[in-house]
């Protein structure tokens, strides 16, 4: 064997809420031979888990199995027209460093997600999203991996079934892949978004008229670390919930009681509502519940002061989400991997 397995390993510097808890065995994986190595020797029979940047899980308890790390990197440009570059980048690179490489390049395309923590296997399998931009935008394909097989699939655009933070990976074909490498197509002139307003006013602030690629990465990275603890400094894993989508009817009704209640119509007869407001309107923004509570600038994040267990974050969840059925009647579930 390459691949070296460790035993009973803390997983707390592999998630970004910063939980204390064990894994019974522990790997990492630089290449899809690597994968291969462990698919043939059967490993991946038993319990398992793959790990990207931690940002996205809480762990309530010690994981009884393996988990493997994915450290699949490499960032390459691998086809050009005149008004397009597609860029390959493995799986085990964090999502912003790529990001990065587009920006410097004047490549236009995911500069609105600058800065969303997690590597670039993770952002196809939830579709992240930021700033009036999601993944599904500027996607071409990917390699998967057959975990039973070791084959290599490409899953184009259509086969990935993207939805709001979500895709195939995360249902029918849950825990059958592992995703190599991400191919995206990135604009040599592209059309920028900046209709999202906190972007707009970052610019204006700035004076800038006529904003680069750079000006609204800027921005972002700017809005982002005013509003959105760092889990370096505090535990958390961005959104804890996601934002739910009600009926037309539902929404009006509400509008009645709550004139200032946010919505952004999804389809003809959907809204989406923001968490974070119905969260803050139940009291929870800010306020701290043992060792966790509901950040105090964007009370979508939970946060962790220093010692929590899974278990209390999971335990806060639920009372949130437990207020808010009862004040507002809408039903919020977690965006965040519980383990
Ligand atoms: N709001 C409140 N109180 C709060 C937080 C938000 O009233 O404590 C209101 C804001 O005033 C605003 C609205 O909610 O009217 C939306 O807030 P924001 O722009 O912060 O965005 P969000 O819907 O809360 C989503 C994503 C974020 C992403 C931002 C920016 C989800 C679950 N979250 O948050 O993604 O960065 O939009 O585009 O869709 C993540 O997924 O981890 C994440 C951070």
């Amino acid at each position: 064997m390459m691949v070296q397995i460790q035993h009973n390993v803390s997983l707390k510097p592999f998630n970004t809420f910063g939980i204390e808890v064990q894994t019974s065995a522990f790997t990492s994986i630089k290449t899809v031979s690597d994968l291969r190595e462990l698919i043939h020797a059967g490993t991946l029979q038993s319990s398992h888990m793959f790990l990207g940047g931690g940002s996205n899980v809480l762990f309530t308890k010690d994981f009884n199995g393996l988990v493997i790390k994915n450290e699949c990197k490499g960032i390459y440009i691998t086809k050009e027209d005149n008004r397009h570059i597609w860029i390959t980048a493995g799986s085990g690179e964090v999502w912003h460093d790529l990001v990065m490489f587009t920006v410097t390049r004047g490549l236009g395309g995911i500069e609105n997600m600058s800065l969303i923590p997690g590597t670039v296997g993770a952002a196809p399998m939830q579709n992240i999203g930021a700033y009036g931009v999601e993944l599904t935008n500027v996607f071409e394909q990917l390699t998967a991996i057959d975990l039973l097989t070791g084959e290599e699939v490409l899953f184009n655009h259509e086969m990935c079934a993207f939805g709001y933070r979500e895709s195939v990976f995360k249902h029918q074909l849950k825990g059958k892949y592992f995703i190599a490498d991400v191919t995206l197509r990135l604009s040599k002139y592209p059309e920028l978004q900046i209709n999202y307003g906190a972007i707009k006013q970052v610019l204006a602030e700035r004076g800038i008229v006529e904003p680069t690629i750079k000006d609204i990465s800027d921005a972002v990275i700017y809005i982002r670390q005013s509003k959105l603890p760092n889990p370096v400094v505090l535990g958390n894993a961005g959104s804890f919930f996601k934002n739910p989508e009600i009926a037309v009817e539902q929404y009006d009704e509400l509008k009645q009681l709550y004139p200032t209640i946010p919505g952004y119509p999804t389809t003809p007869n959907k809204i989406k509502v923001p968490a974070g407001w119905l969260i803050e309107q139940c009291g929870w923004k800010g306020k701290i519940v043992g060792h966790t509570g509901a950040h105090k600038d964007q009370a979508l994040v939970l946060v962790n002061y220093g010692g929590a267990s899974g278990n209390e974050i999971l335990a806060l969840s639920k009372e949130i989400q437990q207020s808010i059925l009862a004040k507002f009647n809408i039903a919020i579930s977690p965006e965040v991997n519980i383990i």
